[in-house]
């Protein structure tokens, strides 16, 4: 995901821009550029890093002044975050100069046609192969801005949403879209763009939402026209009214970024899956480690080393590791194993699981591994970060941009990597046969469904929520996959609402946490699992007989449980390895609405930050 900005009119561009792109920074803030026509040529300026970056730098520039520009906010796709691989991205003329969010999938036959005609790159960008087929096509067929972009666009494949400038018309942008979003923001003679309408909500309210496959030339003082990409049929926009704030904009009309990013979960789910499940031909793809395969299945050791929420989710490997492909795993706190000496050979793989893929601790861990001789496996969310560059190989989640402190779509997408390479690496083995592994593919691929069906539960949980929100201390139980997912409930009610609580294995109870129990100390159980069943009903009975409160959270169709505990969240049945996909939703939620109802700030809780990057 990256964001896109673009002002044409009679103001200072520039402000606009950098406003626009901070608010846009959600989408993606890896680096950052603006470029600006200021009277003589295309001015840019780019820098790594978030958008307070990117304005340090401008303070020392002179030259960014004009009444036309545009901007972007990146979330590395194509090459690292880098300045040079940083938009906009300029065609070999220096005259167009183009931000795009999306991938042009063929550009790098584009690349090739390019090169035999001369153009050349500085960058990794499949951007900079658009602005040059577009410079290309400019000078080939002798046509303006507006026709090169049309014509580009018409031998580019994949998804898009671009801006366009160009120093030989200075008095025009050229917006296009396909796939990702796009829209026209219509001042008094002024003209607003963004992936998004919160660049330009205080401007104007009237706004044109560009639709796939459409184009537009916006001109200084004239009317802008709108067209097809394919043909060249006009299109007559429909002007919307903007009637929402710009906070619930930004937010996508949630409360708050987590709540947002929770329900994003099953489309964050499919992104993770995409490309990498192939049901019909029965096919697992992780580019990462199909070409590595052979050093799996002959390692001695796989340790995986992570912080946090992203350690609960190695936990969760562990069972999954062990269980489906029959490997031992060691799951190490990072901060811990770098500590201690540990003992790493040549032949060893160490998993580091971390959403920033900048976690101080999780990176120094694995420069101490690899110093060692060890295979590094990177399972990380932010594209082009420092754990994914310190890895050998590895899998991104593409959970996109993850801005709420408390850790939530990272989460599911990790256990959904991880569950992928262990359902590979035990056919890969011979340990499940061909009609298991099908069966396995089966339901990873309809767990979006299942998660959003447990979502509809929302309503339910925050009545749940009303009654426990006063409570000092919790305590959350699970067992086998769901003894993480206890862990990941108790962390997530600590950090967001400050309320005490800790997570224990279901049967470790009488080990001592039961002396804890009365009736002012709830207990949330995890009792969805069909193995040991009838132990967590047990477990359930000596809380209630020491007058705990229970809610529990069941599979459908339960009988048991239901019975004696009193809250019950019924969530979908499914096979045991992916049920923490499932009871970590309700977990999530009865969380967030506690914090909310104690007036926590849950996005940004105190004395918390999203990336640790110191030790
Ligand atoms: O970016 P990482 O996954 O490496 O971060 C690790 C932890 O700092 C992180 O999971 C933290 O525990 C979250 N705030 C939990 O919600």
């Amino acid at each position: 995901m990256c964001g896109i900005v673009g002002y044409l009119g009679v103001k200072e561009s520039l402000p606009i821009i950098l406003n626009g792109l901070k608010r846009l920074e959600y989408r993606g803030y890896d680096s950052a550029g603006v470029a600006v026509f200021n009277g003589s040529n295309i001015a840019s300026c780019k820098s790594k890093g978030k958008i307070s970056k990117l304005e340090k730098s401008l303070n020392k520039r002179k030259n960014l002044n004009g009444n036309i520009g545009i901007g972007h906010t990146r979330w590395a796709t194509h090459g690292a975050p880098n300045n040079i691989n940083a938009h906009p991205q300029f065609s070999n003329s220096n005259k167009i100069c183009l931000v795009h969010n999306g991938i042009i999938e063929n550009y790098s036959t584009i690349k090739q046609k390019l090169l035999k005609e001369g153009f050349s790159f500085k960058s990794e960008t499949d951007t900079e192969v658009l602005v040059n087929l577009i410079e290309y096509v400019k000078i080939k067929e002798n046509v303006k801005l507006g026709e090169a972009v049309q014509m580009a666009l018409n031998q580019a494949i994949g998804a898009y949403a671009i801006a366009a400038i160009d120093s030989d018309k200075p008095d025009e942008i050229v917006v296009a879209k396909l796939g990702s979003p796009l829209c026209i923001g219509i001042g008094n003679n002024e003209y607003y763009i963004g992936s998004d309408v919160t660049p330009f909500i205080e401007f104007t309210k009237d706004v044109v939402y560009l639709k796939d496959g459409e184009l537009a030339i916006i001109r200084s003082h004239k009317e802008t026209i709108f067209r097809k990409i394919s043909d060249d049929s006009l299109v007559s926009p429909t002007i919307n009214k903007l009637e929402i704030s710009l906070d619930k904009i930004e937010k996508q009309g949630f409360d708050h970024y987590m709540l947002k990013e929770i329900f994003e979960q099953p489309k964050a789910i499919k992104d993770t899956l995409r490309g990498r499940l192939n049901l019909s031909k029965g096919l697992i793809k992780l580019s990462g480690m199909d070409d590595f395969i052979n050093k799996f299945l002959t390692t001695n050791k796989i340790t995986i080393i992570a912080c946090g929420t992203s350690w609960h989710s190695a936990l969760i490997a562990e069972y999954m590791f062990e269980k489906i492909a029959k490997i031992s795993v060691e799951v190490e706190y990072a901060s811990e194993f770098r500590y201690r000496d540990p003992i790493i050979n040549k032949n060893d793989i160490i998993i580091a699981i971390s959403q920033s893929g900048e976690t101080a601790d999780t990176l120094a861990a694995i420069k101490l591994a690899k110093s060692k001789g060890a295979y590094i496996y990177g399972v990380c969310n932010v594209v082009g970060s420092s754990i994914a560059r310190e890895s050998n190989s590895g899998s991104y989640t593409h959970a996109g941009p993850e801005i709420g402190v408390a850790s939530t779509k990272a989460f599911t997408t990790q256990m959904i990597i991880l569950y992928l390479m262990a359902v590979k690496l035990s056919r890969a083995k011979g340990i499940i046969s061909e009609k298991i592994f099908h069966k396995y593919l089966i339901e990873i691929s309809s767990i979006d469904k299942k998660v959003l069906k447990t979502l509809a539960l929302n309503n339910s949980i925050k009545k749940i929520a009303k009654k426990f929100k006063s409570s000092k201390n919790c305590l959350y139980l699970g067992r086998g996959y769901n003894f993480p997912i206890a862990l990941e409930g108790a962390l997530k009610l600590k950090e967001i609402s400050y309320i005490h609580a800790e997570g224990y294995p279901a049967a470790e109870m009488k080990h001592g946490p039961i002396a804890l129990i009365d009736k002012d100390m709830p207990t949330i159980v995890i009792a969805t699992n069909k193995i040991n069943y009838d132990k967590i009903v047990s477990n359930i009975q000596e809380i209630k007989s020491r007058k705990g409160k229970i809610i529990a959270i069941v599979s459908e169709g339960d009988i048991e449980v239901k019975k004696i505990a009193d809250f019950v969240i019924e969530v979908p049945d499914s096979i045991e390895s992916i049920t923490p996909f499932i009871t970590v939703i309700p977990l999530q939620l009865l969380s967030y609405h506690i914090a909310v109802m104690l007036d926590r700030d849950v996005d940004q809780p105190r004395n918390l930050a999203k990336s640790v990057t110191v030790e």
